[in-house]
């Protein structure tokens, strides 16, 4: 009998309870692992990469958080006022919010960032955190899923760890750090003047951020690693787990591995009884499981399985650990190519980095999903992760959705550093059934053509097989491709066929796999017929040498069963690298869709030959004003045996298609409609319908999900259209819209596809924060009339206060500090906040000699006053603060010298974007409500248009909010 098993219990559910053990003596904390999101309610402020003033004066002190553990200073000191920061949720790229300049970096896309501009390429966060008091004696670790770049992190005031990495998870035990059943904060300085890549790689926390909990017996992190046997119908898997034991005496208890199905039933269970395992130490186990007749994992039914895997002690399960698991086998063959469960599978792909319009790299799980399905509706059925190791949830979306991912490591080396990272990035991924190659590098032209790269690559590669000996090992190689690190590569992986004979070398490598890592499209700006180079777009004509581009390429691939298969350059356009131009070009235009996801022409051959569904597409648009009576070349891209081209109702004849073709006529242009038919074995399958439009008269809004979830993380992708009165696409129009959006959701990103626009694709509320400066301090009795705490009072006369700190001023008097703060131009909309710290004991603040607030608490958090805006002007302002002065609780206390900041907080605008050729893109999140979101687009002189979308309450990933005592 098969048992029905809610897997959510399992993964979600807390349940905290003391487990004693009298023949262990072991006292168990408590026992199932929790897994909480920390992307919510994070606060955040641009520091400096140069000047330490300009970064909290971090590091400053006379102690630093090197010198004495615990000791983070500036805005790693958890008593740090950030409330001054702006709010912002994860994942979160500040990049894509930086404007752009023709003297910032050509690969990163022009915005202002990287060391040339120190003051935008730091980055702090800070989030603060309840733990329950229950928690104490659990092991607690925080997991950053990937920040760029060169991250530093202290919990508490303890400094916890750095990542230069930009695309590295980093895992911290903050067990001994944290505050049971109170407050923690913790800390991140992020700096990304450094470029690692040649490309855009956004700024900041773009990856999930999560707090792990477990027993201190349990299923280490990333700890299981499951593969699969196929024999007939049925199926071995192995699944290794390594156990963690953070007790400090010997642990007894039983590994329980469940294989549980789509539906929730459980499909078989095995148990490794009586293991011991000794007090602070970790052991790997090895468990056979026979599967009777499995689902297997493939490209039209990518089913998944999940293991759970139980830590039992005396029958109490004290850890459960859940793996994804797709059964399913992979080999290269170096004459006959990729099989995936035995078939001879090609490998059709696109490399694709990491950012997407409006929202930089912080791309939303959804936002995963959206893409990877973009791609498969082309027929594409894999990815490569270029250039680095990808975000987990991409990796989750193409495990659900049928997608195979070359996944590639960013740094080649056969250092600890170099081999922790490798290791770290395997391990992380070795459970994706979606994972089918490993690629160690890419063009690396210090080591592609020389013994020393040959040297590397096969150091790295027996160092890798340790780690994964279940997949092959390729090398990106764009030169010497028969001398270098693809010399002992397992799969020689080529960029571009144009940089040598592939032929000769597979002769000469007769035992070498192949794949085309790297192969050119036919480049160009979506909707583009006519080079516009000056302003940055130009047509999709072939550039390259022989006609070279997506159909020479592809037929190439086509006609070798010896090559696995290919990954063109690119899937996605993405920011930067917008070669073969420059500045004002920001984009690159190698994309088969732009950054939106709207398909090119070029999309449409490769669905006719890689797709299963009729494909006709006529390119160009028909809308050719001002061209009557000139030729206009028009290309079909179908999968039809024969197309006929009709028109104004006249046909143009009917040409036969070559198989992985297109087919040309030479039109002489006139307004109207043009028809493409389609068919095979002279059966009508397949039309097409251009025609010249009117003008643009009429916004519309479709929404790639209209129903989802109220979990704060889901997003609709939204196109926005401009119709003419007929509803049909004007493909030339290129008009701004504004966007209002009501109920519970929010705008995080616009664009719309065009590689020049330097219009901000971010509209996002301004925080800054202001100094209180000029300190000057006097003692006396009583205020004597109010003067000292005028506006204009002079004291010059009054000395500097706290030059050498908190001084023991006599008992009885009063101390007045007087200091100042400056003030730029105040909108209406400006909001200035006060947030004041204690210098006096029970003081009383003044702004510009009005009271704003008596017997304040010594070291109340709560000295926070929105300031009234007629009291404050343009330029200098005065701030009083009165009072008993502070006396030391203890000899060692140092009594606080700071008076507080102030903030300065001025709304976002209004959303809006030009549409280019007729579309744009709008990114809604949903919030933690249920409800439902109105967006309305208009535009002047048009319709506008509104789209309602439901966002549903679900059983949402848990957070730490979520278990706020
Ligand atoms: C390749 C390189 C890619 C990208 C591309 C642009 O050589 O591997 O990362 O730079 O060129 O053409």
């Amino acid at each position: 009998m098969k048992v029905k098993i809610n897997l959510l219990f399992f993964i979600y559910i807390f349940v905290s309870f003391p487990v004693f053990s009298q023949k262990q003596d072991v006292e168990l904390i408590s026992n199932i692992r929790e897994h909480l999101l920390l992307d919510a309610g994070w606060r955040f402020a641009l520091g400096h990469a140069t000047d330490y003033a300009k970064d909290f004066t971090t590091g400053t002190s006379y102690f630093t958080y090197f010198a004495k553990t615990g000791y983070g200073d500036g805005a790693a000191a958890p008593t740090f006022e950030d409330r001054t920061w702006r709010e912002v949720d994860l994942p979160h790229d500040w990049a894509v919010e930086l404007p752009f300049s023709a003297a910032a970096s050509h690969s990163h896309g022009y915005h202002t960032i990287g060391w040339k501009y120190p003051e935008t390429s730091v980055g702090w966060y800070r989030k603060k955190f309840t733990v329950p008091a229950s928690d104490y004696g659990r092991k607690i670790s925080i997991q950053f899923d990937g920040i760029h770049r060169n991250a530093t992190v202290w919990v508490n005031g303890f400094y916890v760890g750095n990542e230069p990495s930009g695309y590295a998870t980093s895992v911290y035990d903050i067990t001994d750090y944290l505050n049971y059943g109170e407050e923690n904060t913790v800390a991140v300085r992020v700096d990304a003047s450094i470029e690692e890549g040649w490309y855009y790689e956004g700024a900041g926390i773009y990856r999930h951020v999560w707090l792990n909990k477990t027993d201190r017996l349990h299923v280490a992190q990333y700890g299981t690693f499951v593969t699969s046997e196929i024999n007939g119908d049925n199926a071995e898997i192995t699944v290794r787990t390594k156990v963690a034991n953070q007790y400090a005496k010997p642990c007894d208890f039983t590994i329980e591995q469940t294989l549980i199905d789509a539906n929730n039933e459980q499909v078989v269970s095995k148990k490794l009884e009586n293991v011991m395992l000794n007090g602070n130490l970790d052991n790997t186990y090895f468990q056979k499981i026979k599967v009777e007749k499995p689902t297997l994992w493939s490209l039209e039914n990518p089913y998944l399985y999940k293991l759970k895997t139980s830590i039992i002690i005396d029958g109490q399960i004290v850890d459960t650990y859940t793996t994804n698991v797709g059964i399913r086998t992979v080999r290269f063959d170096p004459n006959l190519g990729f099989f995936l469960n035995g078939k001879n599978v090609k490998i059709v792909g696109t490399n694709n980095h990491q950012d997407h319009a409006g929202v930089g790299t912080a791309i939303l799980d959804a936002l995963q999903e959206f893409r990877v399905k973009k791609l498969k509706e082309m027929g594409s059925n894999a990815i490569r992760t270029s250039h680095n190791p990808p975000t987990p949830e991409l990796l989750d979306a193409c495990d659900r959705l049928g997608m195979l991912v070359l996944d590639e490591n960013r740094l080649m080396g056969i250092d600890q550093e170099h081999f922790d990272l490798l290791e770290r990035f395997m391990v992380r991924d070795r459970n994706h059934p979606s994972v089918i190659l490993w690629s160690l590098g890419n063009e690396e032209w210090a080591i592609e053509s020389n013994e020393k790269g040959a040297r590397i690559m096969k150091t790295m590669q027996e160092f890798a097989q340790k780690i994964d000996s279940s997949r092959a090992f390729t090398v990106a190689v764009s030169g010497g491709w028969e001398n270098g690190s693809g010399k002992t590569a397992q799969v020689m992986g080529y960029n571009y066929i144009v940089q040598g004979n592939i032929d000769e070398h597979h002769k000469n490598f007769p035992w070498q796999c192949g794949i085309g890592t790297e192969e050119s499209n036919t480049i160009g700006t979506r909707g583009v017929y006519v080079d516009d180079k000056a302003n940055g777009r130009m047509a999709a004509t072939n550039r390259m040498p022989e006609n070279m581009g997506t159909e020479s390429g592809w037929k190439f691939y086509a006609a070798r069963p010896f090559l696995s298969g290919l990954f063109f350059w690119t899937g996605f356009d993405y920011r930067g690298e917008a070669n073969p131009l420059s500045w004002p070009a920001v984009n690159s235009e190698f994309g088969l869709v732009d950054l939106c996801g709207f398909p090119k022409d070029i999309f449409y051959y490769l669905k006719s030959w890689w797709g299963t569904k009729p494909v006709m597409h006529i390119m160009p648009h028909w809308n050719w004003k001002g061209s009557e009576g000139k030729n206009i070349k028009v290309t079909i891209y179908s999968n039809a045996e024969e197309v006929e081209l009709i028109l104004n109702k006249n046909s143009l004849g009917k040409k036969t298609m070559e198989k992985n073709g297109h087919l040309e006529w030479d039109v002489t242009y006139q307004p109207g409609t043009i028809l493409a038919k389609g068919f095979v074995k002279g059966r009508l399958t397949v039309t097409e319908l251009v025609e010249t439009t009117g003008a643009a008269a009429t916004v519309a809004l479709s929404a790639d999900r209209l129903q989802l979830h109220a979990e704060g993380e889901d997003v609709a992708v939204i196109t926005v259209q401009l119709n003419d009165l007929k509803n049909r696409l004007v493909p030339t129009a290129n008009n701004e819209i504004a966007f209002t959006l009501t109920g519970p959701g929010k705008i995080i990103g616009v664009g719309n596809g065009d590689p020049a626009a330097h219009d901000p694709e971010q509209y996002v509320e301004t925080v800054s924060r202001v100094n209180i400066d000029n300190l000057k301090y006097q003692l006396s009795s009583t205020l004597s009339n109010n003067t000292e705490i005028a506006e204009n009072f002079d004291d010059s006369q009054w000395s500097k206060a706290f030059a050498k700190g908190y001084g023991e001023y006599e008992v009885g008097k009063n101390i007045i500090v007087r200091g100042s703060f400056t003030l730029a131009d105040l909108t209406d909309k400006t909001i200035i906040t006060l947030f004041a710290k204690s210098l006096a004991a029970d003081q009383s603040v003044y702004v510009n000699g009005k009271l704003v607030g008596k017997d304040l608490k010594r070291n109340d958090p709560n000295q926070v006053f929105v300031l009234d805006r007629n009291l404050l002007h343009k330029g200098k302002n005065t701030i009083v603060f009165e009072g008993k002065p502070l006396v030391k609780k203890t000899e060692w206390e140092e009594i606080n010298t700071n008076p507080g900041t102030i903030k300065i907080y001025n709304p976002a605008p209004q959303w809006k974007r030009e549409t280019f050729n007729g579309l744009a893109q709008i990114i809604v999140k949903t919030t933690k409500q249920a409800g439902e979101i109105t967006l309305t687009a208009t535009s002047a002189g048009m319709i506008q248009a509104t789209l309602k979308l439901n966002s549903n309450s679900v059983i949402s990933v848990p957070t730490t909010e979520d278990f706020k005592k």
